[in-house]
């Protein structure tokens, strides 16, 4: 499988460094944004979900209406919808756009945020709940005749779908960083979402859910497809990279302090294990590997996806080519100026690393010498 890019998908011109409070849905933006992603060669979008935000769905729609090639990745939490509807919907969608959906599933990390739209199962329960959501899409997408649901948390008869998705299924993401997560994720994603975390930690995360890929009785060429996500904070030279980097740690401090970020000055420390992970890492030191830079972190809490690369597009490139060489096939890169960002990875990083991938499938040897393809955990 190639090596594919995915970017974030976002109502409006607002962003962390610049919000603009109570904006909403910018239908000029949205489609500038779009074709801009499509043009500059992103192969995914993700179009996350929150529960006071806006819908993924109709802006997944309206992405796929102007776009050509790009896919749309729909976060999707189980709680918000019942699996049948969920299971037509999306493979609606997936006919509007002529196979170009995929979709994310979110457990749900935090039970405050979950408590806000009336799910009070614990955390377990929650992942067992996707579980069984999963088996469900999965049927509905496939089963020719009318079925019977007598599971846990969902029971049905005579579910019978019309709506199938173009190539006969819709790809699976899953996301997160706990056990549970590598469990399900591992046993039954097509694809597993991790945050951006050292070359160690995430070989070992790899590990992890190879382990349980393997436990479930799939094939090592069944794996789910890894997908790790930056925030690079790129500029001509090192050096104004690194003071872009201040600037925006700045910018991100200050709007927070005010009340304008995504997370509250007083929020308590996060509930999901990706978050505790990404905290615990960045209070190790603020920069690993060649230039994974953590006080972006620390600054938002670890709210999302929120480790920075910083640097040259050249240390950029390198540095993805280093998780390429982990194993990652899914690299998502989005920055904190969203629409200027997305153009300059188009423009510097993207054909860079596509091109040192064409030059080594031609024959030549990895620059960055890191070829240390993961082993399934097997403690
Ligand atoms: C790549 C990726 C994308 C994610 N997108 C969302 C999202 O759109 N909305 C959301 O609430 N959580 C999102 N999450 C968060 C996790 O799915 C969430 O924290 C998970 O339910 C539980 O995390 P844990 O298993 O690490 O404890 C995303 C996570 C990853 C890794």
């Amino acid at each position: 499988m190639p090596t594919e890019f995915i970017s974030i998908t976002f109502p409006n011109a607002s962003t962390e460094l610049d919000p603009i409070i109570g904006a909403g849905v910018d239908p000029e933006f949205v489609v500038r944004y779009s074709r801009t992603l499509d043009d500059n060669g992103f192969n995914y979008t993700l179009i996350p979900y929150d529960s006071g935000s806006f819908d993924p769905f109709t802006l997944g729609a309206t992405v796929l209406a102007v776009t050509k090639n790009i896919k749309v990745i729909i976060a999707l939490r189980p709680n918000t919808m019942y699996p049948t509807v969920a299971a037509k919907m999306l493979a609606t969608l997936d006919q509007l756009g002529k196979g170009r959906v995929v979709v994310h599933f979110i457990a749900g990390g935090s039970d405050a945020e979950q408590a806000r739209e009336g799910d009070f199962l614990n955390k377990e329960q929650r992942y067992g709940r996707l579980e069984e959501y999963i088996r469900i899409l999965r049927r509905a997408w496939q089963s020719a005749d009318p079925f019977d649901w007598e599971g846990e948390y969902f029971q049905f008869k005579q579910f019978s779908n019309r709506v199938r998705p173009v190539n006969g299924t819709i790809p699976v993401s899953v996301g997160g960083s706990s056990d549970e997560a590598y469990r399900i994720g591992g046993s039954l994603a097509d694809i597993f979402g991790l945050w951006g975390e050292p070359l160690k930690e995430t070989k070992e995360q790899i590990s992890r859910i190879y382990a349980e890929a393997d436990r479930a009785g799939r094939a090592p060429n069944d794996r789910p497809r890894i997908w790790v996500t930056f925030r690079p904070i790129i500029a001509e030279t090192e050096e104004l990279a690194w003071a872009k980097a201040h600037r925006t740690l700045d910018l991100l401090k200050a709007n927070r302090s005010q009340g304008l970020g995504k997370t509250p000055a007083n929020a308590p420390p996060p509930q999901n294990v990706g978050s505790q992970r990404l905290l615990e890492i960045a209070a190790r030191g603020e920069v690993q590997d060649r230039a994974l830079w953590y006080p972006t972190v620390t600054a938002t809490n670890a709210r999302g996806a929120s480790t920075a690369l910083v640097g040259s597009p050249q240390t950029i490139i390198d540095s993805l080519l280093d998780y390429v060489d982990l194993g990652a096939e899914l690299i998502s890169i989005r920055g904190y100026d969203n629409l200027n960002d997305a153009i300059d990875y188009g423009r510097y990083v993207l054909p860079g690393v596509r091109e040192a991938l064409k030059k080594r499938e031609n024959g030549a040897a990895p620059s960055n010498g890191h070829v240390v393809p993961v082993e399934a955990d097997k403690s």
